[in-house]
């Protein structure tokens, strides 16, 4: 079993921020999405991995992942020219993906408790696909699965304007080399892909089986700011556990599960859990609330803080109240003007804001 995940595409949805970062590397709970995508590939013992990339924001995958040592796994990049859809990935693929079934993985997404129980229903009941489905509040929003009264998948639409159902397709799949039959027959979408969703329609009307699973954890597809947040909120809230690294003086608290790494400092502050500071911070005369992640070498002076993500060597000054904001790399925020109290704010890498 080899794994493929798709870690190309323009990160349109989050623009600015991905201007100067891959999408797939924007942190949560202060780790890259990508990394944990990586842990759960290695935790279902897969060791093979093609990731694919894209011209733009391909090297700074291969910087961050490297050869997959990290991981015991052995990675391979493949070059997307152009993101030409979920499908033609694979096609980019075929010389990695050989004759292996694999598990495809979009490099954006998460799941909570792993991908191995899915690796070894496949392996034992060896259909040609399973699909993960979660219920979604949105379907429109992803590609929509229909079951019959036996639950096997019937038929399946990519971003449905009216969904016959709120099953939206996770992007995790487990495939045999049956898909490339099923890719090489497919058209574009009316958005221009080959997408993945009609070629598991493929597999269907050619009669093959194609399995389903629905997901009864959480499911994080992290593609616009508030699903970061979300992501950043759940992850935070499942996984983080306390541990203080750094320097806290006598005049701060530290409540609840609150993460500080090495060589930061936290003066005269409230930070309640659960938070993740990373490395090199500096925390003074501050209020850092739930489900904040603070990037390594980020200073937040004389400000309140909650709900949100900021990313390294930024620099939040005298705001009153930031509250669900994702801040980009390098930020400088500073506040001048009283008039400026609670404030939300997406903002992008290398940006500097008085208010
Ligand atoms: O997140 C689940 C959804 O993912 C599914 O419900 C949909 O059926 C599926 O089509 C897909 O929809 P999205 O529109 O959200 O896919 P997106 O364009 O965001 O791409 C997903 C990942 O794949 C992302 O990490 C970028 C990467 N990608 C995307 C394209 C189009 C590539 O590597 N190459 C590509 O050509």
């Amino acid at each position: 079993m080899k794994a493929l995940i798709l870690a190309g595409g323009k990160g349109t949805r989050l623009k600015p921020i991905t201007n100067t970062i891959a999408k797939q590397l924007l942190p949560v709970a202060n780790k890259p999405i990508l990394f944990y995508v990586m842990d759960q590939i290695a935790e279902a013992g897969i060791k093979d991995i093609g990731i694919v990339i894209s011209p733009e924001t391909g090297a700074n995958i291969q910087e961050a992942v490297r050869d997959g040592s990290q991981w015991a796994c052995e990675v391979t990049y493949i070059l997307q020219d152009q993101p030409l859809g979920l499908a033609h990935a694979v096609v980019t693929a075929r010389e990695f993906l050989g004759d292996s079934p694999f598990l495809m993985f979009l490099g954006d997404n998460l799941i909570q408790g792993g991908v191995g129980d899915f690796v070894k229903h496949f392996d034992i009941q060896s259909p040609e696909a399973l699909i993960l489905l979660k219920e979604v509040l949105d379907p429109r929003l992803f590609g929509v699965a229909e079951l019959n009264e036996r639950h096997e998948v019937v038929h399946l639409v990519e971003k449905p304007k009216e969904p016959k159902t709120n099953l939206a397709l996770v992007g995790i799949y487990l495939f045999t080399p049956r898909i490339h039959e099923a890719i090489a027959g497919i058209k574009p979408s009316w958005r221009g892909e080959l997408e993945i969703t009609d070629a598991i329609q493929g597999l269907l009307d050619a009669g093959r089986e194609v399995r389903s699973h629905i997901l009864s954890g959480w499911w994080l597809d992290t593609g616009k700011k508030d699903d970061l947040l979300e992501a950043n909120r759940v992850v935070l809230d499942d996984l983080l556990q306390r541990n203080i690294c750094g320097y806290c003086d006598g005049d701060s608290q530290l409540l609840g599960r609150v993460n500080v790494c090495n060589g930061s400092r936290i003066e005269n502050s409230v930070i309640r859990g659960p938070v993740s500071i990373g490395r090199n911070c500096s925390i003074r005369n501050s209020f850092i609330g739930p489900f904040t992640s603070v990037g390594t070498g980020t200073t937040v002076e004389d400000s309140w803080v909650q709900n949100s993500v900021i990313l390294e060597h930024s620099v939040i000054s005298r705001i009153d109240r930031l509250e669900d904001s994702l801040i980009g790399k390098g930020v400088h925020l500073r506040k001048s003007d009283d008039r400026f109290k609670s404030i939300k704010l997406f903002v992008g890498c290398d940006s500097t804001l008085e208010l």
